[in-house]
């Protein structure tokens, strides 16, 4: 037929006028793996707090509240965190070159930053270009350098991998290593949700070990082995233990020991172990120690190899720590004790998304090599990141002592990371309401304390926790300390009305 519009013939073709449109995609038309996966930090609450926004912005007398606080999520730049100078005046640089030949620019920029971009572009040429699927190598044989000194053991820039963030290592790995159901992956309860997701869109099945709350959020190592054994009489192959240290949602550091048990679980039962570490420099109390040095450690200590065969990934990301970069998706994997075949095989995965962004990668290098003492950027540097450090500190402790004066909370005192996990006692009103609205009782708090107060949160059980008990799940990066104060008063309402 002739096509024909505002009287125009635009185009002659063969469709015949007689056909039936077909209908839309429904959901029951879609991958039912895609349709499992659920992101709390996202869900229900987070969105009603954008309807809310946009109905403060249209008519603000119609909430009780001047903003919407996101304490939803680890995102400090999406709060009040500015970005590092030292960063954005790098990637500025590696951006737009040509600023260089700009006497009055480069004037205006300490003189070890501007040879620090010089070197870095000499390395990775344009960042507008792909790179190497696994990282540009100059980059990665820095990450390396860092390894090697952070641990004191050595790292190889071969078994490193820049990567999109720690979630798509997350999900190289777990693609990888999903058969299906009967492939079991050990993740922590309560875990970010980032690992349930992507278990039930590989449609493997996730063996959860509960994490002891009364004992600072601690992991029984022999608990594991019997999850195991257990799983095995099921007929699920534990495959993979993840690890997330500090913990998210938690705010636990694992302490050594811990992990040395866990590594010689992982030894005997061939479990591949993932160490999310996005959060190593994000510590209030004790020290992080990584599970490459334990591994490490243990391979010096027991000569007799035991140890050699585990095989590690661990991850770390631009999005936290003090750089809070979470939109240059940058960070990097490093691989220990994988056959070669299977490295090349995540090496495949990797370059069917091409190269993660070459400025995510540039920040990584940024990130695990500061300013040094002497050079020109370093005071600022260090006045802005000791800024944050004091910030994430105060306000970690501020929101600990607050939960633990409400009536029916209690916290565990934060380690590290960016979150609260406190516990909820609530009562069989909080219960009858909750069932009414097809709520959870924790996630019904969070949608009452975002509806009176503006301040979004996650329920506990968006990212698991003991039967029966109700948690909730926020972070410390909003400024001031206004906003703890409004959360105390809804929460003394909020008893009363449900008492
Ligand atoms: C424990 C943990 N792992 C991984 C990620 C993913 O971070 P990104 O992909 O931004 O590096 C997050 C984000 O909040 C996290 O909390």
């Amino acid at each position: 037929m002739t096509c024909v519009l505002s009287g125009k013939p635009v185009f002659k073709t063969q469709i015949q006028n007689s056909f039936v449109p077909a209908s839309r995609l429904v959901d029951s038309d879609l991958n039912p793996n895609a349709l499992n996966a659920k992101y709390a930090v996202r869900g229900r609450i987070p969105i009603r707090a954008e309807e809310l926004r946009a109905q403060l912005a249209q008519d603000p007398s119609s909430v009780p509240f001047d903003k919407i606080i996101n304490a939803n999520i680890g995102n400090p730049q999406q709060l009040d965190q500015k970005p590092l100078t030292f960063y954005r005046q790098v990637l500025s640089l590696l951006e737009y070159p040509e600023l260089m030949d700009n006497k009055a620019v480069v004037d205006t920029f300490p003189k070890d930053l501007v040879e620090r971009a010089k070197k870095m572009l000499e390395s990775i040429g344009s960042v507008g270009a792909y790179s190497h699927s696994q990282g540009v190598p100059y980059l990665r044989e820095s990450v390396a350098n860092f390894i090697s000194k952070r641990d004191g053991y050595k790292s190889s820039p071969d078994d490193i991998f820049l990567t999109a963030g720690a979630s798509s290592a997350v999900s190289y790995l777990l693609n990888l290593l999903s058969l299906g159901p009967q492939t079991g992956f050990l993740i922590p309860i309560p875990q970010y949700p980032l690992y349930t997701a992507s278990l039930a869109l590989n449609n493997s099945t996730a063996l959860p070990y509960f994490l002891n709350e009364s004992d600072d959020w601690s992991i029984d190592a022999s608990s594991i082995a019997k999850i195991v054994q257990d799983a095995k009489a099921q007929g699920v192959e534990a495959r993979c233990l993840v690890l997330i240290n500090p913990g998210n949602p938690t705010g636990a550091i694992l302490k050594p020991e811990t992990i040395a048990d866990l590594l010689a679980v992982a030894a005997e039962h061939g479990l591949v172990v993932i160490a999310d570490e996005v959060y190593q420099e994000n510590v209030f109390k004790g020290e992080f120690v990584s599970v490459k040095k334990v591994l490490s450690q243990l391979k010096e200590l027991d000569r007799s190899g035991k140890f050699d065969k585990v095989q590690l990934a661990s991850l770390h990301s631009t999005s936290k720590g003090v750089s809070g970069e979470c939109g240059q998706r940058g960070g990097y994997m490093e691989l220990v004790g994988f056959e070669e075949s299977v490295r090349a095989q995540l090496l495949k995965l990797a370059s069917i998304s091409l190269c993660p962004p070459v400025a995510g990668q540039a920040l990584v290098e940024l990130m695990i090599n500061p300013p040094t003492e002497g050079q020109e950027s370093y005071e600022l540097y260090k006045k802005e990141t000791q800024a944050i450090s004091d910030a994430l500190r105060e306000r970690s402790s501020k929101l600990y002592e607050a939960f633990n004066t409400m009536e029916g909370v209690s916290c565990q005192q934060p380690e590290g990371a960016m979150y609260l996990f406190p516990s909820l006692t609530l009562s069989e009103k909080v219960y009858a309401e909750a069932a009414k609205l097809g709520m959870e009782p924790d996630e019904y708090y969070c949608a009452q304390l975002l509806e009176n107060t503006g301040i979004c949160t996650v329920p506990g059980s968006g990212f698991g926790q003991v039967e029966g008990t109700w948690h909730i799940r926020t972070t410390f990066l909003a400024p001031g300390t206004a906003w703890i104060e409004d959360w105390k008063t809804f929460h003394e309402k909020f008893v009363k009305q449900h008492k």
